[in-house]
């Protein structure tokens, strides 16, 4: 079935649409909003969100691809992100991805069986203070220890004792 926002999402996404001086300028958040629905930004949905606003999905696919953030196809129900820049780096950060892609059975930019995890390197994400660092969704965890990466992973999954963020993302 072809892909359609839910009435709340649409009626969200109406009411973003009388705070931007164009349709085209609330495409981020349209986006944004078709992903936390569809869990990723499949054809069906460029092409809808495209006709809502006044665009062509080529113009959709333009930002979609431009964007990070924005996945193409399936992930699972969290996303870890794993900071491999230089500072970073520098603290072993592939110690951090290693155990990652150890524990979790899983290749960067991949999903484990489960679903549960996708595993991503990226860029700088500005804590480097806190080397090594990995967001996983909106949290950010930084000082990492395989130790504590088990800490976290299990909290999230339910098998441990959640861990603290030392700071928490945000994302609009
Ligand atoms: S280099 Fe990793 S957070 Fe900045």
């Amino acid at each position: 079935m072809p892909f359609e926002f839910t009435p709340e999402r649409r009626a969200h996404l109406d009411d973003l649409l009388t705070h931007y001086p164009t349709k085209r300028a609330a495409t981020l958040p349209a986006l944004h909003l078709a992903q936390a629905q569809n869990g990723y930004i499949s054809q069906d949905v460029m092409e809808h969100v495209a006709e809502l606003l006044d665009l062509s999905p080529a113009q959709v696919q333009d930002v979609v691809t431009f964007y990070p953030m924005f996945f193409q196809e399936p992930v699972g129900k969290h996303i870890i992100r794993v900071c491999k820049t230089l500072p970073c780096m520098l603290c072993d950060c592939k110690k951090v991805l290693d155990h990652l892609r150890e524990s979790l059975e899983v290749e960067v930019e991949g999903t484990t069986a489960d679903g549960n995890f996708t595993l991503l390197e990226v860029e700088c994400l500005a804590a480097c203070d806190q080397a090594p660092v990995m967001m996983v969704d909106e949290d950010l965890y930084g000082n990492l220890t395989p130790e504590k990466i088990d800490e976290i992973l299990g909290g999230i999954t339910g098998k441990a004792a959640p861990a603290k963020a030392e700071r928490r993302h945000g994302r609009g």
